[in-house]
């Protein structure tokens, strides 16, 4: 009641002055134009704020007629503000400046460096060292390397330590795609093509990683099942080293996907196999298979195939006891895998439910230490590698995962801000202002290959470079010396503990319980 009062009074109020306004302007144009301008620039503002109290969708309008208008102006422009003016150094998500800035100076072949030391708190929970040694080593190996493939496989890939992680073309735009695959051609490293399928993007010499999702897309027939024949053809491109089916994304485990009609465009429809301009959806789960004896089977079927590529699966860990079945089939079977990708729950995506991106899945370093000793308890580790994803983008980071359990890496949005990502996240707006997560042309033709694939080039060699300095000074000969008793976090002010000591001790008991019940 008192509201709607409220509102009436302003109501009132603002038309009356529209009023006295016209009739003023009426009479100061016969007097004096020059007056009359003024009243006659101020009408639309007065309309404006008659149609803000009159509107009930915005009570902040509704009740600030005009000024409320400042509200949604300055919410709209907050992700800048605080980004250009307000951010310190360690502030920002996912990624803070000192990360982004590293990547951005890598991939510009810029300044190397940090000046006037450490700007973190030590003594904080969670700060994170690795134990350097006075005896410092010289690594022969310039650029770290790690063998896919094992005695099933019959063509085994020499994959570099650090890859581009998957990413549609749909996801990122055709320019990025473009740069991604030749700045991968440029530095010797692979790039993974996302659930989306091969496009001609994808073909500029750099090497793929295949990426199968629920929806085939690529690889299935006229109704969506999986085809053998054009997953055969396309499987065949001697770009494609390797084969990745994807089960599951940490920012959205157990979620499908869809492809408005209004994106599925005759190029991306005719790359995934799907009808133009309908709607597809991805399934929440596979279709070919509903166990894990299934998904073994199926990897092998993929394998024979390709002629013997690498194959392997990509996950989200959640329920562990479904990851030791898989294990369980895998001993059972002697189909053996040739490498697990595991993505942390920290992953990004360009779309998903909030809750699915902030609650569903375990986090990258517990559900790597998890599947090391899986493996290790189903001696299967020496033939399996695992590839981790999950906020990878310095030597560091890539010396922590190595340390739990995994041979190689991904990184995608790394990789992205390698491209000029500037983490505005509104990758789901189709409105990013890099040209990277959109296909919006006007957007994407500002992003030139020619200067792209370089920098996606530099930030691969650099970061490979520090991580081997960290190696090195660490006296770890090979990544085999990358072991978890090395690595450090506080855990609180008097206290800290080796990744050894957080990850693996302790768990044993817990694990023994689950393989029992995948036995019974
Ligand atoms: C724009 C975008 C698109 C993605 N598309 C896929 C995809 O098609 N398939 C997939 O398995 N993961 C996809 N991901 C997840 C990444 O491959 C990766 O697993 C995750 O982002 C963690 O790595 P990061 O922290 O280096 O970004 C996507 C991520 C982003 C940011």
């Amino acid at each position: 009641m008192r509201r709607d009062h409220q509102v009436s009074v302003g109501g009132i109020i603002i038309a009356s002055l529209l009023l006295i306004n016209i009739v003023i302007a009426a009479l100061a144009w016969i007097v004096n134009a020059k007056i009359a301008w003024w009243f006659i620039l101020t009408l639309p503002l007065l309309l404006l704020a008659l149609r803000d109290v009159l509107q009930s969708k915005h009570a902040v309008i509704r009740n600030y007629p005009l000024i409320g208008h400042l509200r949604y102006l300055l919410e709209s422009i907050r992700p800048e503000l605080r980004q250009y003016f307000f951010e310190s150094d360690l502030d920002g998500r996912p990624f803070n400046r000192r990360q982004r800035s590293i990547v951005y100076q890598r991939a510009k072949n810029e300044k190397q460096t940090v000046a006037f030391g450490m700007q973190t708190n030590p003594s904080a929970p969670g700060y994170e060292w690795v134990a350097h040694s006075i005896y410092p080593v010289k690594l022969q190996e310039k650029d770290l390397r790690v063998w896919v493939g094992n005695y099933q496989c019959m063509q085994p890939y020499h994959a570099s330590i650090y890859n581009i992680g998957a990413m549609s073309y749909g996801a990122l735009s055709k320019t990025a795609i473009r740069s991604l695959n030749e700045g991968a051609k440029l530095g010797g490293f692979a790039q993974n093509t996302g659930e989306g399928g091969i496009s001609d993007h994808h073909l500029h010499g750099g090497d793929l990683i295949w990426q199968i999702g629920t929806g085939y897309f690529g690889c299935r027939d006229a109704q969506g099942r999986f085809s053998a024949m054009a997953f055969r053809k396309n499987a065949l491109r001697p770009e494609v080293k390797m084969i990745e089916l994807k089960l599951s994304q940490g920012a959205k485990p157990g979620h499908g996907g869809i492809l408005p009609a209004s994106k599925n465009t005759p190029e991306i429809a005719a790359i995934r196999l799907v009808e133009p301009g309908t709607t597809v959806h991805s399934p929440t789960h596979h279709t070919e298979f509903d166990s894990p004896k299934g998904l073994v089977q199926f990897l092998q079927l993929l394998r024979e195939l390709s002629d013997g590529k690498p194959v392997g699966f990509k996950i989200c860990i959640g329920d562990q006891q479904e990851f030791i079945d898989i294990c369980h089939a895998i001993s059972v079977t002697g189909i053996i895998p040739d490498f697990i990708s595991i993505d942390g729950a920290e992953g990004g995506t360009g779309a998903a439910p909030l809750e699915f991106t902030d609650h569903l899945g375990m986090p990258l370093y517990d559900a790597l230490a998890f599947v090391k000793q899986t493996l290790e308890t189903y001696d299967l580790n020496g033939h399996i590698k695992v590839f981790a994803a999950g906020k990878i983008i310095t030597g560091f980071d890539i010396l922590k995962v190595m340390s739990l359990g995994a041979s190689a890496c991904y990184s995608a949005r790394g990789m992205m801000m390698a491209l000029g990502c500037i983490q505005a996240l509104i990758c789901d707006s189709g409105r990013c202002p890099v040209g990277v997560a959109t296909q919006n042309p006007a957007l994407y033709r500002g992003l030139d290959p020619a200067d792209k694939r370089v920098r996606v080039a530099n930030f691969h060699s650099k970061t490979i470079e520090a991580t081997r300095e960290i190696m090195e000074a660490c006296a770890f000969r090979s990544t085999e010396d990358i072991v978890p008793s090395k690595f450090f976090r506080r855990i609180n002010e008097y206290e800290t503990k080796s990744f050894e000591e957080i990850y693996f001790k302790l768990k044993d008991s817990s694990l023994k319980s689950k393989m029992q019940s995948s036995l019974n």
